[in-house]
């Protein structure tokens, strides 16, 4: 069984992702901590972040088991992830990666933005988990300000919408909306609420 989430950044499918795992008895992977560990090697050893070569050279050495979320969510490196992922060799190499994670037993839950349309077409189930850039700025704000971390709402939604437009608009693997996915709108839920939508949209798909 493979659940494919794809959705834009803070719209709530990392926790869905997270949670389904949980309540279906699934491993689980966030793709995009792999686009994330690479851009965070490629700063770190001061090289750039548009050569091709170098990052194809960085992802081979990337262990799924070895990527810290607390250092890697780093709003830098989310910038910087962004960037790379457009790069189509890298892709290519992390692609790889994330389908041998998908295929291991008992199946898995991957969350990202071509999940859906590359990763796993094949996927049991398909959900586009997105809201408002507002209500996602308004999130992520919350978020960091409960962390005691500084947060800006105006300069967060510009991020946002930024990296959206940036992630929408690739030539290679586009975030986009599967034709056959289930749209799943959280602006107006809250994550309990969201989280039932989702497990009725598995479970109806299991059973159909
Ligand atoms: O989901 P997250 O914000 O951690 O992803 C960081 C960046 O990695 C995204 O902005 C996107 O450019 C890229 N990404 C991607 N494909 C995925 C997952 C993430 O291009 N499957």
């Amino acid at each position: 069984m493979i659940i494919a989430i794809d959705g834009p950044a803070a719209s709530g499918k990392g926790t869905l992702a997270r949670r389904l795992a949980d309540h279906f008895g699934l491993r689980h992977l966030d793709t995009g901590l792999t686009y994330r560990a690479v851009a965070a090697a490629l700063l770190a050893k001061g090289l750039p972040l548009g050569d091709e070569k170098i990052a194809v050279e960085m992802a081979r050495h990337l262990d799924l088991a070895n990527m810290d979320k607390s250092v890697l969510s780093a709003h830098e490196i989310g910038e910087a992830a962004s960037r790379v992922a457009t790069l189509a060799a890298l892709r290519t190499e992390l692609v790889k990666l994330q389908q041998r994670f998908a295929a291991a037993p008992p199946g898995a839950v991957l969350d990202g933005r071509d999940i859906g349309t590359v990763v796993c077409p094949n996927a049991t189930v398909k959900l586009f988990v997105t809201a408002s850039p507002e209500a996602r700025a308004r999130r992520r704000t919350d978020e960091l300000l409960s962390k005691g971390e500084q947060a800006d709402y105006k300069s967060i939604l510009e991020d946002l919408k930024r990296r959206d437009a940036r992630d929408s608009q690739r030539t290679v693997a586009p975030m986009k909306q599967a034709r056959d996915a289930h749209l799943l709108d959280t602006t107006e839920m809250d994550i309990e609420t969201a989280f039932q939508a989702a497990v009725d949209i598995v479970t109806q798909a299991c059973d159909a």
